[in-house]
């Protein structure tokens, strides 16, 4: 299964992506995708060691016609089997791994001044994704950018399931809205997970996605703890959330 997680800027894609990535290592071999071309800290949150971006093994970043046209060449590239691209045959420096077996592969960063917008790392994540041959097993999470630069790429195409992250703003849930009917368009799983919930919030979240429509799959609440560890560049550490997303995949069947 390769799975999605998406959402608006800040509503913690990246934390949840960690924390289920965990919770799913218990009983299955676990790779997350770091597909987010800014944020960094995705191998911290982790405990692994950031790997070599993805994009160098293909050559390196270049215009999106050009990575367009290329697809067939980079799929080549990436497939160290003839079936298709295996994330265990990978080279070694291009996946790391946590204390728990998770491993851990990074699209690119866009880090100099001036060099052009994301979407090669988008057109790239499609690519590597829908020639992935997953094993028995084995499970894909793929960490996105924030909002829906992914669905102008076609990023959706190649997953099997999108989990939408909203957190207590009208702004995330208007965007997973907006991912649920792509959901539904493309005949992917969809799922909602709300985070950082509070006691006060928790009504007015549940009320305003009644409006839009929107099935709340579940609340993690505010945790404290994982917001510190955060702010310390830390592996995460957490208590009400990791025992709130447990509830929540087993209600899913993910788990
Ligand atoms: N349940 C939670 N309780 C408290 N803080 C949280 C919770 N989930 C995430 N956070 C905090 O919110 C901040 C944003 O989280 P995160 O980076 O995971 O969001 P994101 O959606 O991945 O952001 P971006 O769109 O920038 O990638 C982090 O500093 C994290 O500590
Ligand atoms: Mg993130």
């Amino acid at each position: 299964m390769r799975v999605m997680v998406c959402g608006k800027g800040g509503t913690g894609k990246t934390a949840l992506t960690v924390l289920m990535g965990r919770i799913l290592s218990e009983n299955l071999k676990v790779y997350i995708v770091d597909s987010d071309e800014s944020n960094i800290l995705l191998p911290a949150f982790l405990g692994a060691s950031p790997p070599k971006p993805l994009v160098e093994f293909v050559g390196g970043k270049r215009e999106e016609e050009e990575f367009e046209r290329m697809e067939p060449d980079i799929a080549k590239a990436l497939s160290m089997a003839k079936e298709g691209v295996r994330l265990d045959l990978l080279p070694p420096e291009y996946v790391s791994f946590s204390p728990e077996g998770i491993g851990l592969l990074t699209i690119g960063k866009v880090r100099e001044y001036g060099e052009g917008c994301a979407c090669p790392f988008n057109i790239l994540t499609r690519i590597l994704l829908g020639n992935l041959v997953l094993r028995e097993g084995e499970i894909v999470l793929v960490d996105t950018d924030a909002g829906v630069e992914h669905v102008g790429r076609r990023v959706e195409d190649a997953c099997d399931s999108m989990l939408a992250v909203v957190d207590p703003t009208l702004e995330s849930l208007e965007a997973a809205a907006l991912l649920r009917d792509i959901a539904s368009t493309l005949g992917k799983r969809f799922w909602v997970v709300a985070n950082k919930v509070t006691e006060e919030t928790e009504k007015p979240l549940m009320e305003e996605a009644a409006r839009l429509n929107l099935k709340i799959d579940g609340a993690v609440r505010f945790d404290e703890r994982l917001q510190i560890s955060c702010l310390k560049r830390e592996p995460l550490k957490a208590d009400t959330a990791m025992a709130d997303l447990r509830r929540i995949m087993r209600n899913l069947n993910l788990t």
